[in-house]
């Protein structure tokens, strides 16, 4: 097997004004290997897996061994990508001794090369004692969804000039505490443009225009396998759900009929063992 020439963390700060960073949501080994294939330059394991992947309504049924094994299924199958583990809901807000165990798991156990966690100055404790055991952190400030009770629901945050002043400061902090990246999801295109221009990291916008200095997309949004699910700041560049079906009634029709499988499709006796790589 070849050597592995992922992308680092300092190669990721280093695009920072010179060259977009493109990332997405993966959740399991095929999907990795094809975004990877495709030069996807980060592949986060997100929370989302909840609502994506297990039909949840939020993110706060996430756990952290499900993350864990998620983040091992990407890791082992992304050659370039950075891959980024997702601390869940109450991962790492009880203490920052917690946050450590918790985040080093992730690397430990998931074989990813970096975490991401959700807040600002009131989850600084965890990002620094993270931080401190030497694993790098990805900040996520603006509508965080493991805070979607507080926020009454998935709404942008930051839209009076008070609110944006304190994801502003929040987002600040996490630079200044030595985050690599920091996630801004669903806040103001103005606001995103000055976060963006006062940090010293790349930004990583979902809902927030265009002025960050890279893109997250879920990937079931992207593949058009989110049924109605059409926020406005997704853009889905298939449509895969009826592609999916018409194979699955195709399929069906051939076994209700008997033409699959035909001889050439049978397993031969003599065939050496089976074996899945991604
Ligand atoms: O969990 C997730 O997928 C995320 C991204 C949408 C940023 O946090």
């Amino acid at each position: 097997m070849s050597e592995r020439t992922t992308v680092s963390i300092p190669d990721l700060i280093a695009q920072k004004g010179k060259e977009k960073i493109a990332v997405l949501t993966a959740y399991d080994a095929p999907s990795a290997r094809i975004l990877d294939a495709a030069g996807i330059d980060v592949l986060l394991v997100g929370d989302s897996v909840a609502m994506a992947v297990y039909g949840e309504p939020s993110t706060l049924t996430a756990s952290l061994d499900a993350l864990i094994r998620h983040t091992k299924a990407v890791s082992g199958a992304a050659r370039r990508a950075l891959v980024v583990g997702d601390m869940p809901f109450l991962s790492y807000q009880a203490s920052p001794a917690d946050a450590v165990r918790n985040a080093g798991r992730f690397l430990a156990e998931g074989g990813c090369g970096a975490i991401k966690l959700e807040g600002g100055r009131r989850v600084l404790p965890a990002v620094e004692a993270i931080l401190s055991a030497d694993i790098p952190v990805m900040g996520h400030v603006g509508m965080t969804p493991q805070s979607f009770r507080k926020f009454g629901g998935f709404k942008v945050q930051g839209k009076s000039a008070g609110a944006a002043e304190e994801i502003l400061q929040d987002a600040v902090a996490l630079d200044a505490a030595g985050c690599f990246a920091i996630v801004l999801e669903c806040v103001p295109e103005a606001l995103a443009e000055r976060i963006t221009s006062t940090v010293s990291v790349p930004t990583i916008g979902i809902g927030a225009g265009p002025h960050c200095d890279g893109q997250v997309l879920v990937y079931h949004d992207l593949l058009g396998l989110s049924g109605d699910f059409r926020p406005k700041f997704v853009r889905r560049y298939a449509e895969l759900a009826p592609v999916i079906e018409d194979a699955a009634r195709r399929y069906l029709e051939d076994v209700k009929s008997g033409a699959f499988p035909s001889r050439d499709e049978t397993f031969a006796p003599d065939a050496p063992p089976l074996r899945r790589v991604y």
